[in-house]
């Protein structure tokens, strides 16, 4: 019955709030598209966190961009998802925690989502969800949101999904000996607790702003309750000048090999912290390694160009570093980059 509630305030909503947000919505997407326009990208606007919980980035919306390399435009489907999704959480204590929590429920509610359809294998996406809504995402309801432009509109997660999910499962195999897997701006990242259980040989840490490492907590509580925690979680703001290597705690040794892995983050850092970021995860030496995910536009690899171009600059990136680029895609014409660095 609720379920039949919703989704007839999903269809309510769809045919008014074109008219009413619309002015709002261009708002977050115009902040969001200062983020992949190749420029100066020192000004405060861009170093900013956007102020609102954008989709784009996050929860299957991808940021606008200048033509030609950018990202589709704006459809009805991102207005319908972007006005109802809040409605769902409208009573949760997660809601109400703060914006960046909520904007991290989202992607959250996205991959079960593209579990339910088959689209992705995250099963844990599902157990983490808020009891109330997790029927929503279940076969049936799932069928009759997940149409053709819901479908186009999420197909970056899934695409996001697959490439860290396959490069990270292919370091964890060549992994025989102690390891680590540390996932920066890791929000509610679902592969702690995918990947944990099958390399009892490696250590899981999750870094993220102390707001969010707080609800993860307490959904990790709820959802492996009695179970061994996925991870070690650690509250650090990437926009402070010390390293990561300063909060990580006594069990994290640079001597170990390491995964790092950092998925749609640097949309929200200034060039500083993305360049101090990158300092620390590269220093460390085959066969530790680095999955990106993200735009790094900040950081000179500007999209626009032809395919070869595009890639190139991410090696350029790699090289500056002292790091081999290995598998690399590029979407939107070069405004995200899917690359893993050895
Ligand atoms: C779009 S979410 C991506 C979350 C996760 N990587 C994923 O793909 O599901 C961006 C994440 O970056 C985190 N973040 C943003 N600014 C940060 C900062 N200054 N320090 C640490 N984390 C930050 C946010 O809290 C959020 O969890």
């Amino acid at each position: 019955m609720l379920i039949f509630k919703v989704l007839l305030i999903i269809a309510v909503i769809s045919k008014v709030t074109p008219f009413i947000l619309t002015p709002i919505i261009n708002h977050e997407r115009s902040l969001v598209s200062l983020q992949s326009v190749p420029s100066d990208t020192s000004t405060s606007e861009v170093a900013e966190r956007p102020s609102v919980p954008s989709s784009n980035p996050s929860a299957g919306g991808p940021p606008s961009g200048i033509k030609p390399a950018g990202p589709p435009p704006p459809s009805l489907a991102d207005r319908v998802f972007d006005v109802t999704f809040p409605i769902l959480y409208i009573f949760s204590p997660l809601r109400s925690t703060n914006l960046e929590s909520f904007k991290n429920l989202r992607v959250l509610w996205t991959r079960a989502l593209l579990n339910a359809r088959k689209e992705i294998d995250d099963p844990i996406a599902y157990r983490m969800l808020p009891r109330g809504t997790r029927k929503l995402v279940s076969r049936f309801p799932s069928k009759l949101i997940f149409r053709g432009p819901v479908r186009k509109k999420l197909s970056w997660i899934k695409d996001r999904t697959e490439f860290i999910d396959a490069a990270a499962s292919k370091w964890m195999e060549g992994c025989p000996t102690p390891g680590q897997v540390v996932i920066i701006g890791a929000g509610y990242d679902t592969r702690a607790a995918r990947f944990s259980p099958l390399n009892p040989n490696l250590k899981f840490f999750e870094l993220d702003l102390p707001e969010v490492i707080e609800t993860k907590a307490m959904l990790y509580a709820k959802t492996f309750r009695g179970e061994k925690s996925p991870s070690t979680l650690i509250s650090h703001d990437l926009t402070s000048s010390s390293s990561i290597f300063d909060a990580l705690p006594p069990s994290f040794s640079k001597e170990l090999p390491t995964l790092f892995i950092i998925e749609a983050v640097m949309f929200y850092l200034p060039p500083p912290s993305i360049n101090n970021l990158l300092s620390s995860v590269f220093s460390l030496p085959s066969p530790s390694q680095t999955i990106i995910v993200d735009n790094l536009a900040k950081v000179g690899v500007t999209p626009g160009g032809p395919p070869d171009q595009i890639k190139q600059k991410c090696k350029d990136l790699g090289t500056k570093y002292g790091k081999e680029m290995g598998e690399h895609k590029a979407i939107w014409g070069g405004a995200i980059h899917m690359a893993e660095f050895k």
